[in-house]
């Protein structure tokens, strides 16, 4: 059975986590918040404990996990010595969603980097995730949250649509603030390379150590074993639309609605209505989809969407990783349709 437990987030019960904290130490699962998404945790040194995060949610033993810490003494259990860059970047950063791959301290478990000598860290910035790893005393492996694939948790009851039965507890601290993955950053290379966009942009890492690239050859892709799996997708086709006229979109949408029951996410256009036709209106901006794509897509799916067509936006700041994540999520990408 999973126990759910409702807590401020603000102000986190320590009776609460107390327990929560229990659990982890004694090798067991627990689903918590963080300012991105919900993370699925379990202690980092424990090997056990880590391979039933695997077991949970059903996924590849070639993705590692990434440690999350609630301090820099802790961050030394978890990583070797941090390079100046790597300094400066977690002083700037964290707590917040920059995730940074750094050589392996061997006290971690060894399932949690799936083998490499490296391992993601990162420091998040919300207090009941602060307060659980605290409280638990070790880092802490967490990926998302969700079964292996599926978009990733944005609430506590999409943890409990994946995860029911399979983890001990779920603290439930609301809907998450930013609603997408962390940056993933590899700093055991110089320039520092960007393994998965985030919420952090690659102009704010530059700012704050210059030259920084963004992975992009399959050797450099091998490197986060993560990205090569299919992802963030509901169970249903998505199509997104990158570029389009009112026109084209229309006649794609009626298509569609000819076939069954069609969910849309994104600005509608005038003149489509169909009772088969469900749409979750988003505006053209980062902060929107950030925070509501996931959950919009399992919205979509619980009304029994056959298939969703997704407005793409723009594609530069922090919209690079909200359209990494929709490309990533479709199974067809509609470009300069005229
Ligand atoms: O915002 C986040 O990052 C959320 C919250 C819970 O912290 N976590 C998350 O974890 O998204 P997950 O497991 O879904 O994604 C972890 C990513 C994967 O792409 C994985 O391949 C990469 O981090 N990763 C982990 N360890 C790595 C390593 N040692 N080297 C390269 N990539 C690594
Ligand atoms: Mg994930």
């Amino acid at each position: 059975m999973t126990l759910l437990v409702r807590l401020d987030p603000e102000r986190p019960n320590r009776d609460l986590i107390e327990p929560a904290a229990s659990i982890i130490r004694n090798g067991g699962l627990v689903a918590f918040p963080t300012e991105t998404v919900y993370g699925l945790g379990a202690d980092a040194m424990n090997e056990a404990a880590v391979r039933r995060i695997f077991e949970a949610k059903g996924r590849p033993a070639d993705n590692p996990l990434i440690v999350h810490v609630c301090s820099t003494e802790m961050l030394e259990t978890a990583a070797g010595k941090l390079t100046g860059k790597a300094r400066l970047l977690s002083e700037k950063f964290w707590p917040g969603p920059l995730t940074l791959v750094l050589e392996r301290n061997p006290r971690i478990a060894a399932s949690v980097s799936s083998g490499l000598d490296t391992v993601a860290v990162r420091m998040p910035n919300c207090r009941v995730a602060l307060d659980l790893i605290r409280a638990a005393g070790t880092p802490v492996a967490a990926p998302s949250a969700n079964a292996s694939g599926r978009p990733s948790p944005t609430s506590a009851a999409h943890v409990l649509g994946d995860l029911d039965g399979r983890i001990e507890m779920i603290l439930d601290g609301g809907t998450t603030n930013i609603g997408i993955e962390s940056t993933v950053l590899d700093v055991t290379t110089d320039p520092p390379l960007i393994l998965r966009p985030g919420w952090i942009t690659r102009e704010q890492l530059a700012d704050s150590v210059g030259q920084v690239e963004i992975a992009v050859s399959e050797d450099e892709m091998k490197r986060s074993p993560g990205t090569r799996h299919r992802h963030y997708s509901p169970r249903v086709p998505v199509i997104l639309i990158e570029q389009t006229t009112q026109q084209s979109l229309r006649q794609i949408l009626q298509e569609h609605l000819a076939k069954g029951k069609v969910g849309f996410i994104g600005h509608l256009p005038a003149g489509v209505d169909d009772s088969s036709l469900y749409a979750i209106k988003l505006r053209n901006a980062a902060e929107d989809y950030a925070h509501s794509i996931y959950s919009a897509f399992r919205e979509l799916e619980d009304w029994g969407a056959q298939v969703m067509v997704v407005m793409g936006i723009d594609d530069e700041d922090e919209g690079a990783a909200v359209m990494d994540r929709l490309r990533r999520a479709a199974s067809e990408i509609i470009r300069n349709s005229k």
